[in-house]
């Protein structure tokens, strides 16, 4: 039996990923975040499964900011895979908490390397990069070896923990990877993520429990996938024989106005009567062009997303609805 190790298991990625991962016969050790006292619905079925929680799902109240909250859990584990999903993962958020953003996701990502290099038994370690390492590419669609230049506070933090993946890698001859991943969304996403913001909001004014919907910048666009398929990326990387980094995308771009109609479509009510415009909610700077190629993944990998962008928000949508 393989074991893993989930930073960030109650987040929306390391959710599925602990599925996946018991589905596949693993034992699977998660941290969740010590302040926020494992208070997550994303995990409260398996909590409360007897045939798997303590039987081949732990978890451990950590912080990323304590080394030791990390390395207990770790060396306890003794883990095969050690996927890192732990962040302060809003980029709205990273301009208010500049320095917290960088302490979590860059300095986190710095910690566990380091553990993970200390390990009696060498484990192979995934961490959670993103588009935003990018900033706004003057090459369209990006790839690997798209420059990195972040223009906010969370993709710089990304791109200091890119750089140091790489460098453990080549240095310290750990199995380390970046997933260089684009957006993806599901019921699990965070409240305060753009697609749930809107469908949470359009299942409240269908029910008559919200009368409008304010958005900041409509026409942003991004290349949004689904989590289930991005998940199931993480884990492949792991398995490849090499260590290598992958974008991971869909290779569309959608943009927010494309959500708001897609949503109030599926509820049958329009659009117009509820949507304005906040220039508070737009954003300091805010990525352009951002559009992912996956093609090394699919090559090397077999990696190819499988569910649509319109999918993805009808079901955001309907779950809304039913919750
Ligand atoms: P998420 O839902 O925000 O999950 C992140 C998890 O990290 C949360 O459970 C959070 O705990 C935990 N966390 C935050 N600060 C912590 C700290 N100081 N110590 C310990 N745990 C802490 O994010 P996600 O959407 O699953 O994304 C997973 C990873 O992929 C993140 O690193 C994100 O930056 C990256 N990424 C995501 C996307 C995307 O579109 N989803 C795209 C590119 C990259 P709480 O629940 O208590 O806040
Ligand atoms: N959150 C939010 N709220 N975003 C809005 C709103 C709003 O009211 N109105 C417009 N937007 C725009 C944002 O300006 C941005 O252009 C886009 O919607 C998406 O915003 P988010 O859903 O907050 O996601 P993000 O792209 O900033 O960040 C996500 O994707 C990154 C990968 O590209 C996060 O998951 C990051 O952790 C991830 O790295």
């Amino acid at each position: 039996m393989k074991r893993a190790f989930i930073t960030g298991i109650e987040g929306q990625d390391g959710s599925y990923l602990a599925e996946l991962l018991l589905a596949k016969n693993y034992e699977v050790h998660g941290l969740y975040r010590r302040s926020t006292n494992g208070g997550s619905p994303n995990l409260k079925h398996l909590r409360a499964n007897p045939l798997v929680f303590q039987k081949t799902l732990f978890l451990y109240p950590a912080d990323l900011d304590e080394v030791d909250s990390i390395r207990v859990p770790l060396e306890k584990a003794a883990p095969d895979e050690i996927y890192h999903l732990a962040s302060q993962s809003h980029v709205g958020q990273s301009f208010e908490k500049v320095e917290e953003t960088c302490r979590v996701t860059g300095l986190g990502t710095l910690r566990l390397l380091e553990l993970a290099r200390q390990l009696p038994r060498p484990a192979r370690f995934f961490h959670a990069s993103s588009s935003e390492i990018f900033g706004s590419p003057e090459q369209s669609p990006q790839d690997e070896n798209t420059p990195v230049n972040p223009i906010t506070p969370y993709g710089c933090a990304k791109a200091f923990g890119t750089q140091l993946t790489k460098i453990y890698r080549k240095n310290f001859g750990l199995f380390a990877v970046n997933g260089i991943l684009f957006n993806h969304e599901s019921p699990r996403r965070g409240e305060n993520f753009v697609t749930r913001k809107i469908c949470r909001a359009v299942a409240a004014i269908k029910a008559g429990r919200q009368k409008e919907l304010v958005l900041g910048d409509t026409s942003a666009q991004r290349d949004w996938g689904n989590a289930r398929d991005y998940v199931r990326g993480l884990w492949l990387t792991l398995q490849h024989e090499t260590p290598e980094d992958f974008v991971f995308a869909t290779g569309k771009l959608n943009r927010v106005q494309d959500i708001v109609e897609i949503a109030f479509r599926a509820v049958e009510l329009d659009w117009r009567q509820y949507v304005r415009q906040e220039a508070a909610l737009f954003r300091a700077a805010d990525p352009r062009q951002v559009v992912g190629n996956p093609a090394k993944a699919k090559q090397l990998l077999g990696w190819e997303p499988t569910i649509t962008f319109e999918q993805t928000i009808v079901e955001m949508t309907r779950a809304e609805l039913s919750a």
